[in-house]
């Protein structure tokens, strides 16, 4: 804790009751964790836009009583192999099937994969967690 650097900035008062509100509900214990939380989110967002190596996970919820469906999402997948690093499928009922895809690679490449899912029609649900490999221990 002794590389600590503290920091002073000006906000306009109502976005910051609503910064303090938002703090609150989310649980943070103080306003500089909900701070280095959203400092280290815009950080991982600009990893993802220059191209770099990063990490992160693609979950998709469908019908796998849909005609065709698994075969274009196995489809899709074959095509990174290089990329998926392993995914986890889970029957959550009788119909439907959510898919958890762990992903490694260029930002760019990763963002194709997530076009190439969104072009399958059918997918209930289908949401990309950006994460980082944390070159640099921010
Ligand atoms: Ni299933």
């Amino acid at each position: 804790m002794s590389n600590l650097a503290r920091i002073s900035i000006s906000v306009e008062e109502k976005l910051l009751e609503k910064f303090d509100d938002y703090v609150e509900k989310s649980g943070f214990p103080t306003r500089s964790e909900a701070m280095k939380n959203i400092m280290r989110e815009a950080i991982i967002r600009d990893e993802w836009m220059k191209g770099e190596f990063v990490a992160g996970n693609i979950s998709l919820v469908y019908d796998h009583h849909k005609p065709g469906i698994v075969e274009k999402l196995l489809h899709s997948q074959h095509d990174f192999c290089d990329e998926i690093q392993c995914s986890q499928h889970i029957h959550l009922d009788h119909s439907n099937c959510m898919e958890i895809i762990v992903l490694r690679g260029k930002g760019e490449r990763i963002r194709e994969i997530l076009k190439r899912l969104h072009q399958i029609k059918g997918l209930k649900h289908i949401v990309l967690t950006m994460g980082t490999l944390e070159k640099q221990n921010f």
